[in-house]
């Protein structure tokens, strides 16, 4: 008797298993990619995944939904671990009425996220969706709104990562907008608010949805899209990998590395920067002998590449990394670089993770596309985020730190806890040219030879500004040190800042200029 209940179970599941059929899963695979189920096993510790809500079925029985019920309503809801660390996750079914979310399909994922949000754990959604199930109307809608609350809710409490890996349109882009990362899969994923049908409707441009809203639009135009893959494997490789870099939730840190002190002396970081100043060198080369060999993980790469974001280890504690970058708008900060550089301080000092911030900024780009596009509300947003985070935060100036840009990038006077800088650091209101041409315009207008006079005056404004040590006599720089000393200087400084302790004032919640 037990039996063949247990028998009828296995059938359900087995059912349930299948998904929208063997039909839909072939399709799915021709189109490159992998289903549900099979990203979802990928993605977990081999056989820690525990599924939830496998039986679950629609509640509609509109245009004839009573003749198709799926077991499971198009998303697979689990929970398990990724590097011995739980994790829960949902995917939609492409499978199963297009991944559409249905009333039931919300319920699950929202019972996903109230799990995650007690449990303290990573929530990871692979979207994968025609949007809202057409047969329920407003009830989808509702479903939508039930998650988009809790996403915001869970917001800064648990890390949330969304890949997107197949279609993921209209309103359904806001719940994978408001989560930590966003990992898009190159030509099988697009996000948008209005495709191109509307587009050309509206506005007669014809664009295709891959250039509307793929993975390269979103990684390198509009920034929505932190990381892209050529494949869903790839993609699934990638959320891993950031999970690595991310504590269980904001009460917790990200566990360390074992770590083995060898010779910390870099002495080929001494050639790295070069003699003229305006001379640009990749910064990434920086990096990457200072932080621990093949730990950088490099995020939002592909937009505002004049600022480089990232995680790493240094002697095995995770950090996230900050870097202007000189090879890129030879490293100004400007509107977009504002956007990235904010998000990511933020994303640390929520996560509890160490921040490196390494400086060689010749200022804010100048320019009126920059004012009327907000450099300023923008800029604001980075002094914002660094003022505000109470991690760990250390800064090293390479070279440049001029102007306002000084002061935003991380400075001692924002809650910095070490400022160190190299001596080839120019650490000043302004580059000297354009201070000569200021404070001596009469004595230039008036020499005999106006074009050798302003050399002359900037040779001496540069002999007596661009370098660290006024800087360093104020306090403002806690120590000059010699590039091949760096690494060692950094992992002392943030062992000794393990237990730092800061607390922000007390308020409802601050009111960043957004
Ligand atoms: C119900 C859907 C569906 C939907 C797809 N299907 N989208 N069922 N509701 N939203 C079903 C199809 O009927 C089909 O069923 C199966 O999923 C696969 O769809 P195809 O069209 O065959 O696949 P493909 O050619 O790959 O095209 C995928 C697609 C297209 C581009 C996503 O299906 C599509 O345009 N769907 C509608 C998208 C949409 O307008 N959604 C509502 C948006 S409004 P069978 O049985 O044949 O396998 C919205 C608002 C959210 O989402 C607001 C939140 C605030």
């Amino acid at each position: 008797m037990m039996q063949k209940k247990i028998d009828e179970l296995r059938d359900k599941l087995r059912l349930s298993a299948q998904g929208g059929g063997s039909k839909r899963i072939d399709s799915q695979h021709a189109k490159g990619k992998l289903t549900a189920r099979e990203r979802v096993e990928l993605l977990l510790d081999p056989g820690s995944m525990e599924e939830l809500g496998a039986l679950v079925t629609h509640r509609t029985s509109d245009f004839g939904m009573n003749e198709q019920v799926f077991y499971g309503d198009g998303v697979l809801t689990a929970y398990g671990t990724v590097h011995q660390r739980l994790v829960y996750v949902f995917a939609q079914d492409f499978t199963v009425f297009g991944g559409s979310l249905s009333e039931t399909h919300a319920e699950k994922i929202c019972r996903l996220m109230d799990l995650a949000m007690r449990n303290g754990a990573p929530l990871i959604g692979l979207n994968d969706s025609g949007g809202a199930r057409i047969q329920e109307g407003v009830r989808s809608l509702g479903g939508y709104a039930d998650i988009f609350y809790r996403n915001v809710r869970a917001s800064g409490v648990i890390p949330q990562i969304s890949a997107v890996m197949g279609p993921c349109a209209g309103g359904a882009v806001y719940s994978p907008a408001i989560t930590d990362f966003i990992l898009m899969v190159e030509h099988s994923s697009y996000m948008f608010v209005t495709g191109p049908n509307v587009v050309k409707t509206v506005t007669n441009e014809e664009i295709s949805s891959e250039d509307l809203g793929g993975a390269h639009a979103h990684a390198s135009k509009s920034g929505v899209a932190q990381l892209t893959s050529a494949n869903d494997v790839e993609c699934i490789a990638q959320i891993k990998k950031l999970i690595a870099y991310l504590p269980q939730n904001c009460e917790e840190s990200v566990p360390d590395l074992e770590y083995e002190a060898a010779d910390e002396r870099r002495p080929g970081l001494a050639d790295l920067i070069p003699v003229s100043p305006n001379q640009p060198y990749d910064m990434k080369e920086i990096i990457l002998s200072l932080v621990d060999a093949e730990s950088f993980f490099e995020i939002h790469e592909e937009y505002a590449g004049n600022i480089i974001v990232g995680f790493a280890r240094i002697a095995g504690r995770c950090i996230g990394v900050i870097a202007n970058q000189p090879m890129v708008l030879a490293g100004c900060l400007d509107v977009n670089a504002s956007k990235k550089g904010a998000r990511f301080v933020r994303t640390c000092d929520c996560f509890n993770i160490p921040m490196l911030v390494i400086e060689d900024v010749p200022g804010f780009l100048p320019g009126s596309d920059q004012e009327w596009n907000g450099i300023i509300t923008n800029g604001a947003k980075l002094l914002y985020a660094f003022s505000e985070a109470t991690v760990p935060r250390i800064c090293l100036i390479t070279r440049k730190a001029y102007g306002g840009a000084y002061d935003v990038m991380n400075s001692k006077h924002i809650g910095s806890d070490f400022n160190y800088a190299w001596p080839s650091a120019e650490i000043a209101v302004m580059g000297a040219r354009g201070a000569s041409e200021i404070i001596f315009k009469k004595e230039i207008e008036s020499a005999n030879d106006p074009a050798a006079a302003l050399l002359e005056k900037e040779r001496e404004y540069a002999d007596k500004f661009a370098n660290p040590y006024h800087a360093a006599a104020r306090g403002f720089i806690d120590e000059v040190i010699e590039p091949s000393q760096t690494r060692f200087k950094l992992i002392r400084a943030f062992a000794s800042l393990v237990n730092k302790v800061d607390q922000l004032p007390r308020k409802k919640h601050g009111n960043i200029p957004l």
